[in-house]
């Protein structure tokens, strides 16, 4: 057993392509968390997608660390779970002491019934519905007002539900930074959070509202961010929202930096390491405070795809072969878009290898594509990949974030199964969709109906 990936970095696995326990085996086969991909492929089926608990947990351990370790106030790093919602990931992150952020009554109820306490979950939204208020309203999770309809809505839910509710304001920093146009958050022309120039109206409406108790404030700037100045930047813009908040009244004790955090997809990608985000985080709100004579809030950030992304990986079947001279060769694999729709969404990159074979030196470039009926369903452009037939296990890596969370059932192609892999042992996590089950929802009225 040798290890895959040369120079890993065990502390802050988004520097890495591949999981932390990725290791090539005797005949240089790969193995992640001590178990064998083919083997995996061949118990629970392909698609597969595999997370690996020691890369979960070492992340969760960097978060909460490096919060311990440079901000001398109190903290919490929270799991903003729509990058991967599942029972056991809420455990998981509970487990290791984190909070979660959860933005529907899905995720909610997913983060709920996992175990995680319910004083540690924030619900987000810009449009959550009465029945998402009520059940956070119901549990005492904490709100993150995100516009006036919020308000609103509370302003009746609470008090006849008899209780004050923790809230956090989200507001729009008007910070740029570079990302794809479809995650950047923190541009004024957003559709989350109150205007800043709205702020200082809705503090002074909350003041007055008995039913509220304002402990935070939250402002998120994009994802999969490489930067550390956008986050610096914010720490002054909120330091002064928490002045404000303060100056009218509202004890507010927390500070929710949001998330953003960066990782390597390919080879070129350099983000921060975690401990350099959450030091250039703490150290920037740390010298707003003071330069304000600010009491220490507790900061809390909400990191998502660089908790989740690396620890997981998806195993494929590489199916059939098309080759056009001088032009392309295109694999197709037993998945696609439906599990993996960020390339099709955001032109993402990933890097791939044959499971059985991933050090076999390449010999052809090709094209993966999805089995979905889009030309645009491809996975990976130019890929390096030695001989390859079909039958032969492709692994993508990397796909432990914004995958199974947004998969689709398009095609009417059930959902994938997952699993953890733990020294050695497997455990089924997700269990894989039967086609039977996608018409679980359809109704077909009577006079439809084939006659007997
Ligand atoms: N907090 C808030 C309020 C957010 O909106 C997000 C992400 C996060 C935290 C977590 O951000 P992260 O640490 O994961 O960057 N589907 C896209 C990403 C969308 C991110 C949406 N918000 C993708 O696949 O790249």
């Amino acid at each position: 057993m040798r290890p895959f990936e040369s120079e890993a970095d065990s502390l802050s696995p988004n520097r890495n392509l591949t999981p932390l326990t990725t290791a090539l085996d005797g005949h240089d086969r790969l193995q992640v968390g001590g178990c064998d991909l083919g083997e995996l492929a061949r118990r629970y089926g392909t698609p597969l997608y595999v997370l690996d608990e020691a890369t979960l947990r070492a992340s969760c351990r960097a978060y909460r660390e490096a919060l311990a370790a440079h901000y001398p106030g109190p903290s919490l790093a929270l799991y903003a779970s729509k990058a991967n919602s599942s029972l056991v990931l809420s455990a998981l992150v509970a487990s290791e002491g984190l909070g979660l952020d959860a933005v529907s009554a899905g995720e909610l109820l997913t983060a709920l019934q996992g175990g995680m306490p319910p004083e540690r979950i924030v619900l987000h939204g810009n449009n959550k519905s009465d029945e998402e208020l009520s059940l956070a309203v119901a549990h005492g999770v904490t709100v993150v007002v995100d516009n006036d309809h919020d308000l609103e809505r509370l302003a009746e839910i609470a008090p006849a539900a008899g209780r004050v509710v923790p809230l956090m304001l989200r507001f729009t920093p008007g910070i740029e930074c570079h990302t794809h146009e479809y995650i950047r958050t923190g541009h004024l022309d957003s559709k989350f959070g109150f205007d800043p120039d709205q702020l200082e109206s809705v503090l002074q409406r909350l003041a007055g509202c008995s039913w509220a108790r304002l402990t935070g404030l939250h402002a998120h700037i994009g994802s999969q961010i490489f930067e550390l100045q956008p986050h610096r930047d914010l720490a002054g813009v909120m330091a002064d929202a928490l002045a404000l908040a303060r100056s009218l009244g509202h004890p507010v004790s927390d500070l929710n930096v949001g998330g953003g955090l960066g990782i390597r997809y390919v080879a070129s990608d350099d983000p921060p390491t975690i401990q350099e985000w959450v030091k250039g985080v703490a150290e920037a709100v740390l010298r707003a405070c003071r330069e304000r004579d600010l009491e220490l809030p507790r900061l809390l950030c909400e990191p998502g795809r660089s908790l989740v992304a690396t620890a997981g990986l998806t195993v494929y079947t590489i199916g059939s072969r098309k080759q056009i001279p001088g032009l392309r060769t295109y694999l197709s694999v037993d998945g696609g878009m439906s599990d993996n729709p960020r390339p099709i969404t955001y032109q993402s990159s990933y890097t791939a290898v044959l499971a059985e074979r991933p050090t076999a030196v390449a010999t052809e470039t090709v094209t993966v594509a999805g089995k979905h009926c889009e030309s645009g369903d491809v996975l990976l452009k130019d890929l390096a990949l030695p001989p390859s037939s079909s039958g032969d296990l492709l692994v993508v890596f990397a796909t432990g974030a914004y995958n199974a969370s947004m998969a689709s059932n398009y095609n009417r192609i059930p959902s994938a199964a997952a699993v953890f892999v733990h020294g050695g042992q497997a455990e089924l996590v997700q269990r894989r969709e039967r086609p039977d089950e996608l018409l679980l929802h359809d109704v077909l009225p009577e006079r439809f109906r084939p006659v007997a």
